[in-house]
């Protein structure tokens, strides 16, 4: 017996583990980040715990993202200085618990209705229920396809 290494193998379990259990959440799902939805209803029964990432996906140029407060969040303005994402791929790794709130600062995007308020608990608590499965990639699926001849292909 030897408890230096089990007390090391728990270490490296308490370092890594979070990382293997976070969750990639793509802000609007298939939608994105985008005007005419309802992010408050995307977020409803989503658990968010530190160490999860925000993707936020949108055409490059058309919107952004910027991180601001409930002030800014509900009058639809980021404090002057606020440097937005514009990456049309913005990964946003929720480090710290609490609230958390997202504006699209691109012209009235945000007064439309492009904006994201959630909560990120502190930690990971046993989630009741099955986990979600993996979602198949919608590439696979569709290679996977069985086509009846190399000269059936659709052509639009
Ligand atoms: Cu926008």
């Amino acid at each position: 017996m030897a408890p230096s290494r089990f007390f090391v193998i728990l270490a490296i379990l308490a370092v890594f583990a979070p990382s293997i259990l976070a969750t990639n959440y793509i802000v609007g799902d298939d939608e994105g980040w985008t005007t005419g939805f309802d992010y408050q209803v995307w977020a409803q029964g989503k658990m968010f715990v530190v160490g999860d990432n925000l993707v936020f996906k949108y055409p490059k140029g058309v919107h952004n993202v910027l991180k601001v407060n409930g002030t800014g969040f509900q009058q639809c303005a980021a404090p002057v200085g606020t440097a937005p994402l514009t990456s049309g791929n913005d990964v946003i790794n929720l480090a710290t618990p609490g609230r958390k709130w997202y504006i699209c600062g691109v012209a009235k995007h945000c007064a439309a209705g492009q904006k994201l308020l959630i909560t990120v608990k502190p930690s990971i608590a046993p989630i009741p229920g099955p986990l979600p499965a993996p979602s198949p990639s919608p590439l696979s699926a569709s290679s996977a396809a069985p086509s009846p001849s190399p000269t059936a292909e659709c052509s639009y």
